[in-house]
């Protein structure tokens, strides 16, 4: 039964039309392309909607054109995805490549391609795993955390999120140091039993769910325990009706999920005012061309439309597809990565 407030159809056009062209205050993050791409298909999977053979087809195509290959001149590089073509170099499906110095994978990219590619059930027959994997240990920093891309200047816990991601798709570990990561993770746990960034920083709603969600990929379930209690309640106090990402905040659309998957990964979903979260979500819609703003007064963008979304499935909505919260993705499509239709499950 879909409640009358949600406006689904809606939705669904706002997300199918993101999927084909953006408005131009997006062109200046073009170089996160395949983060739109992501959200784009992660809520269109949340909404249940199935792409035909054809448009799955091109997507998949055109991920795999901005898969980083190895360079038989440059050893040293590192594998993963780009987020679109800007540098005008790309790899065909024959198994050709352009190369450029400069063109390096970003370990966001190579989370969000991998995610997308399930959503459109690729058996990632050719991702080059081991390629992606010996990057990520090229990344991982000497206190545990992650740079994003090689030679990066920043290193901090969302990075950390997505190399940890990456690997638990690829069912493989060896390019994660992780009791290194672990210890990284506990170092910036902050005096309040909320995560930062990284050690001594503020404790916010993202880094929390990344250190938390890292946590159970790493399959750290025992370090999780240890924080159900304090971290519980540092979660619970940033709700007012939805949810908000620091104390003292109002509520933004997109901590629904941030804090809600925190919640649930600390076994405590129940906690939650669900009433109260998806009333607030109800009024962040945009009633005109759908999608969610950031508050009720802002107009819709896809981060926040996508996470409105994956608020309202952790609180069970109905016509909302249920996820994991630990990868973001439909229960439907963690199944098909459990499956043996991907690759090495076969061999
Ligand atoms: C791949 O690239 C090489 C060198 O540019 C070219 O000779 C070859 O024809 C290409 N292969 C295909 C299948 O296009
Ligand atoms: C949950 O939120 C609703 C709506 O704001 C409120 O009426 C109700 O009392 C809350 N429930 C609890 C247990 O706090
Ligand atoms: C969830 O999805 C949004 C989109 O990528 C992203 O900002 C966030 O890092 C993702 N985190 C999770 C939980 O995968």
């Amino acid at each position: 039964m879909d409640s009358p407030d949600f406006l689904r159809e809606k939705h669904v056009r706002y997300f199918k039309q993101c999927l084909k062209l953006l408005p131009r205050p997006y062109t200046g993050g073009d170089t996160n392309r395949m983060t739109f791409v992501y959200f784009a298909l992660g809520a269109l999977d949340l909404l249940g909607v199935e792409f035909d053979k054809d448009e799955r087809d091109s997507i998949v195509e055109w991920i795999y054109a901005q898969q980083i290959l190895p360079d038989p001149q440059d050893r040293g590089r590192v594998c993963g995805f780009r987020g679109a073509p800007f540098m005008g170099t790309h790899s065909r499906a024959d198994g050709n490549a352009t190369f450029h110095p400069y063109d390096g994978a970003h370990i966001t990219m190579t989370y969000t391609a991998i995610q997308c590619l399930l959503i459109l059930r690729d058996d990632l027959s050719r991702v080059d795993r081991s390629a992606i994997t010996a990057g990520l240990a090229k990344l991982q920093q000497p206190d545990g955390s992650f740079a994003p891309i090689q030679d990066g200047m920043e290193s901090d816990m969302r990075f950390l999120y997505c190399a940890c991601a990456v690997s638990y798709m690829l069912n493989d570990w060896s390019g994660v140091d992780i009791d290194s990561a672990v210890r990284y993770i506990s170092d910036s746990r902050s005096y309040d039993f909320g995560f930062g960034q990284g050690p001594h920083l503020e404790s916010h709603g993202g880094s929390t769910y990344c250190a938390l969600a890292s946590l159970w990929l790493m399959c750290r379930h025992d370090t999780l325990r240890e924080y159900v209690a304090a971290t519980t309640k540092w979660c619970l106090s940033l709700q007012d009706q939805g949810f908000h990402g620091r104390q003292y905040k109002q509520d933004d659309t997109c901590y629904s999920f941030w804090i809600g998957a925190s919640l649930h990964l600390l076994s405590a979903g129940h906690l939650i005012n669900d009433t109260a979260n998806i009333q607030f979500l109800m009024t962040t819609q945009n009633k005109m061309i759908g999608g969610f703003g950031k508050y009720q007064t802002s107009l819709p963008d896809i981060l926040h439309s996508y996470m409105g979304l994956a608020g309202l499935s952790l609180g069970e909505f109905p016509g909302v597809q249920s996820m994991s919260p630990a990868l973001n993705l439909t229960d439907a499509t963690v199944k098909f990565l459990a499956s043996e239709a991907v690759t090495w499950k076969r061999q």
